[in-house]
């Protein structure tokens, strides 16, 4: 058997995982659902989730990953008993990353068209309404959205074709750095705007009472708190999973996830920091909701002093952690063709180019020409629709599957995930956790993923 490619140092091993969970998760979707449920006390849970959930979860992949070394598509086939049946989860996991893509690729253009329209002085001078309204022109014209989506999708697969340490590895690299940067950057600008410091209360001083003023109440935030820890982990769907089939067997992979979580939350809460104190100045709106990002933030930079400058930093911010994300799903979903199918990187590349630009339409169009179906009721759109089907069903319930996969007797098994989690030096994934894993952990996911279906259909039930 061909040796399996491998990451050049342990750095790319770690900005890569982190690229791949750094990404519009944290700086588009975590400002506007703290926002949405009043800030540092819906913040606090997500953290907790992190830890007791995200932390787990994410070793046992880079686990299966490690130990099979191979993609999704075939690493339970690899490690699973005899007879069973774990390996069809494969189809689950690829699903998982497609979908995930299919409307990724859509926000990831908006990046790329806000930093054109930033740049180009086409969003200077405008008020608030005509800021909606570039946003509303770019939804609303399908040439235009579709173009900046295929731009993203060549520029991830482009990189992806230039191989695992040539391209995917350098390249993301250089972009984490760069994203690193210009988030301190931006930082530093928005506390230090006068009126900022209202904007880090609201976001650093917990005021439980706030959670509970959604529609939804307290609830729908434990639930919000619980997707997004999902989320912003890309967990559940082995994206994560194919860089554990990258790495050696040097360091134990509990202290290498540590190092992947805390940089992810580090960008998320500086997100925060960027946005909210800069909504404070300027008496904005945190809880704006999706369009926080797109529309409100637009008018932040239209009041400050170079604020065509700042605007463009922050959207090629935001596009670097969208790309970082979209080139390592990528780099997954072209390894599992690989891994399934024994074709070369080149004809991956290819194939799963043309079925992404393909599979990415539906969303373009939803927004314009498809604008009148609402696939879950309501004002949904057939982006709801896919992140619905992510998010809250794929990336909980495949979390779940990784979870039994390597508790079970009747899967890897607690003592194979133990001893592969632990081979290296690092932080060990501890002998007591077993209890917490094997039943703890997925009775709180399959309960909070009932009451949140719950919640969702049946409302009047709460
Ligand atoms: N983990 C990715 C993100 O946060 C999906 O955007």
């Amino acid at each position: 058997m061909k040796e399996r490619e491998k990451f050049a140092s342990r750095i790319g091993f770690i900005l890569i995982s982190a690229g791949c969970a750094i990404g519009l998760g944290n700086v588009w979707r975590f400002p506007y659902i703290t926002g949405k449920y009043g800030g540092a006390a819906f913040v606090l849970i997500y953290l907790v989730f992190l830890v007791i959930l995200g932390i787990p979860i994410m070793t046992m992949e880079f686990a299966v990953g490690r130990a099979s070394q191979r993609s999704a598509t075939k690493s339970f086939e690899v490690l699973e008993p005899k007879g069973t049946k774990w390996h069809l989860y494969g189809w689950g996991a690829l699903a998982g990353n497609y979908l995930l893509m299919m409307f990724y690729t859509t926000v990831g253009g908006w990046t790329l068209a806000y930093i054109y329209k930033m740049a180009t002085g086409k969003l200077t001078g405008l008020d608030a309404d005509g800021v909606g309204e570039v946003f509303n022109q770019l939804l609303s014209s399908p040439a235009e959205l579709t173009l900046w989506m295929v731009i993203i999708v060549f520029l991830g697969f482009g990189v992806c074709s230039l191989g695992l340490q040539k391209g995917v590895e350098r390249i993301t690299k250089w972009m984490m750095s760069c994203l690193f940067l210009i988030m301190i950057v931006l930082c530093i600008r928005s506390v230090t705007l006068e009126g900022a410091t209202e904007g880090l209360k609201f976001y650093l001083v917990p005021d439980f009472s706030k959670m509970t003023q959604s529609e939804g109440g307290l609830f729908e935030a434990i639930f919000a708190a619980m997707g997004q820890a999902f989320f912003t982990l890309s967990l559940g769907i082995g994206a994560m999973a194919i860089f554990g089939s990258y790495i050696g067997k040097d360091r134990a992979l509990t202290g290498e996830t540590v190092h992947i979580c805390l940089l992810d939350t580090t960008v998320a809460l500086m997100a925060g920091l960027i946005i909210f104190p800069a909504c404070f100045a300027f008496s904005v709106d945190p809880g704006e909701g999706p369009g926080l990002v797109f529309v409100t933030l637009p008018n932040i930079f239209n009041q400050m002093k170079g604020g065509r400058i700042w605007g463009a930093l922050f959207f090629v911010f935001m596009s670097f952690a969208a790309l970082s994300t979209i080139i390592a799903v990528f780099e997954n979903i072209i390894s599992c063709t690989i891994d399934k199918w024994g074709i070369s990187r080149k004809k991956a590349v290819l194939i799963n180019g043309v079925l992404i630009l393909i599979l990415s339409l539906p969303c373009v169009l939803g927004f314009n020409l498809l604008s009148d179906f609402h696939p879950l009721g309501g004002t949904s759109s057939i982006q709801d629709l896919e992140d619905f089907i992510v998010s809250n069903n794929l990336l909980p319930l495949g979390s779940l599957v990784y979870l039994l996969f390597c508790t079970s007797r009747y899967g890897w098994g607690w003592k194979n995930f133990r001893k592969e989690a632990n081979t290296g030096e690092g932080l060990k994934f501890p002998a007591w956790a077993r209890i917490y894993v094997s039943y703890i952990l997925p009775v709180i996911i399959l309960f909070i993923f009932v009451m949140g279906y719950l919640q969702k259909f049946f409302p009047n039930l709460f």
